[in-house]
């Protein structure tokens, strides 16, 4: 397995993960599938700003994708802050895909000079909860019945994990 930047080849597996992990769970928050499109134009979009969309491959196929982007849009003084997403193939996952391909971005994230990584998880998705502390990542915030999709409330965990140090110096 290897971990490196998508490439446009790669959309068509990125978006397999993606639509089935919309369709199976509430680990992402959209009810209906995205297109090929969709998942261009977010693609392009991370490269505009700088942001890094890595995948992991083995010889054939996609076995996950991973990114960050901006935490709460764009104001400024949250711009040494980045939000992640990883997500790997069903039939994949507990083999480290996930592991390789957090711990690949999070050099990523210190050369852009970022401070905090966060990642938003559905409180009942316990499998991304364990991965997340294991990677490091601290449980700070539980927003209540923020989300809404198979028919029931979703409560949303923020993890949060540092990049350098707590109270390190960057310009204001
Ligand atoms: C969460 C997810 C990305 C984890 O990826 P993964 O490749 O399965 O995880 P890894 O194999 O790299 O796990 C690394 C470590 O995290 C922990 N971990 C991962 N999944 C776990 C689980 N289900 N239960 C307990 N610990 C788990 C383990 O400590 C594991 O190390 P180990 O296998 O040596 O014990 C993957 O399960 C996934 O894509 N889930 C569906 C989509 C999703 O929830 N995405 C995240 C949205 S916030």
């Amino acid at each position: 397995m290897i971990v490196r930047d998508a490439a446009d080849a790669d959309l068509a597996g990125i978006l397999e993960i993606y639509n089935d992990v919309i369709r199976t769970s509430t680990a992402v928050y959209a009810v209906e599938p995205v297109s090929i499109d969709e998942r261009r134009a977010w693609l392009l979009a991370r490269r505009e700003r700088g942001f890094p969309v890595l995948v992991a491959c083995d010889a054939s196929q996609v076995l996950g994708f991973a990114s960050f982007g901006d935490w709460r849009g764009t104001w400024n003084g949250y711009r040494y802050t980045v939000e992640h997403t990883v997500h790997v193939r069903a039939d994949v996952r507990r083999r480290g895909v996930g592991r390789e391909l957090v711990e690949a971005l999070i050099p990523r994230a210190r050369e852009l000079g970022k401070h905090v990584m966060i990642g938003g998880v559905d409180a009942t998705n316990l499998d991304s909860i364990l991965f997340h502390k294991r990677l490091g990542f601290e449980r700070v915030a539980h927003f209540r019945e923020v989300g809404r999709k198979f028919g029931r409330w979703l409560d949303l965990v923020f993890m949060q994990r540092w990049l350098d140090a707590p109270g390190a110096q960057r310009p204001d």
